[in-house]
């Protein structure tokens, strides 16, 4: 199997060949790394230079996914059975301003990926062979339902991020490939360089510095490890999954709730925490007030099983111990 990841030098394209390398900065239970072992070739393609620290294991190409030529090069090039799109323009307050930047990256890009990968062959020459595993958000939805949303629920787009990656899901849909969408919440972890910032690392290295932060306390997600995530992305290759999926962590926690907690878990000055409601903090992108998921199709189908907001932070942990 051949697989190609958009998106590497990103925080989840980044645990995913971390993942299918066997490495210890993304380490898979043992019989998921028994049957990737040797039986993957691994392709990383991200926007400009590799930022992967480790080297070896897997072939890197630098592709920016909003040009056609280079997604249809690329593809050709590699001819991977599956793809998985983790490339994407994230910062959701940057979409509300930049919105032909977002656009470009979240929608058109989509078209460009699907339209080249249908033109591909599949390995037994039947044509349509390759599977497409997309990345989306739990922002598609407005967050009024007041609880956990399952795949059926419907959309409801807030702001031009949560709509570009809406758009991109139906460019998906559409298309002639098998697919899989698997919408996600807070991506935490740690990354190559340092280079990403998160809820986690946001909370700790503020108040390390004895930085006042402003944190949200009228809003709910559920947090998400990078690992889990990458591991559900590669078991959906894996076992050839298709349709939405919900994946997210278990637990769905009050922001507020979540900064208080890594304070805690780091032994940090809270007195820096400054509670904030959505109105007063204004953000230029409106955001849901409450968004977890019901995660049991994941769990039956992708074997997913989430570590616990605790236990990842452990791992964050450990990982800044070693490797930062
Ligand atoms: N992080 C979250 O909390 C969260 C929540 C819900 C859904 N998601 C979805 O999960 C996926 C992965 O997110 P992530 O957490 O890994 O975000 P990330 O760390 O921001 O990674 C996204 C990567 O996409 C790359 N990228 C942007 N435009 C590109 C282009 N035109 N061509 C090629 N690469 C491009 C970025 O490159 P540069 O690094 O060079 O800028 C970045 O490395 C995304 O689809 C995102 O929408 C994330």
């Amino acid at each position: 199997m051949k697989i190609l990841v958009t998106g590497s030098n990103g925080l989840l394209g980044q645990k995913i060949i971390y993942g299918l390398l066997g490495d210890p900065l993304c380490l898979l239970p043992d019989d998921v790394r028994k049957k990737i072992k040797g039986e993957v070739q691994i392709i990383a393609a991200a926007k400009g230079e590799n930022r992967v620290h480790r080297k070896d294991g897997y072939i890197y190409e630098s592709l920016d996914i909003t040009s056609k030529t280079e997604v249809e090069n690329i593809f050709s090039k590699h001819q991977p059975n599956v793809v998985i799109n983790t490339a994407a323009m994230t910062n959701v307050d940057a979409c509300e301003t930049k919105r032909e930047e977002c656009w470009a990256a979240n929608v058109t890009a989509m078209q460009y990926i699907c339209d080249t990968l249908e033109k591909l062959p599949s390995p037994a020459g039947e044509g349509l062979g390759v599977r497409l595993i997309h990345l989306s958000t739990d922002f598609v939805f407005d967050g009024m339902k007041g609880s956990e949303y399952v795949e059926t629920d419907q959309p409801n787009p807030l702001h031009y991020y949560a709509l570009s990656k809406l758009e991109g899901e139906k460019i998906v849909m559409a298309s002639k490939l098998k697919w899989a969408i698997l919408r996600t919440i807070i991506v935490y972890g740690i990354v190559d360089g340092n280079t990403r910032s998160n809820l986690v690392l946001w909370v700790k290295n503020n108040l390390e510095k004895k930085q006042r932060i402003n944190v949200i306390n009228d809003q709910f997600r559920a947090p998400t490890l990078s690992e889990d995530l990458a591991q559900a992305c590669i078991m959906a290759a894996m076992k050839g999954a298709e349709g939405i999926y919900h994946v997210s962590g278990e637990k769905t926690y009050n922001i507020l709730e979540l900064a208080n907690r890594i304070a805690d878990f780091w032994k940090l000055d809270k007195s820096f925490i400054n509670p904030i409601s959505s109105v007063e903090l204004n953000q230029p992108a409106k955001r849901p007030p409450y968004t977890g998921f019901i995660i049991e199709k994941a769990k039956r189908e992708l074997d997913y099983n989430p570590r616990s907001f605790a236990e990842g932070l452990k791992i964050m942990d450990e990982q800044i111990k070693r490797y930062l």
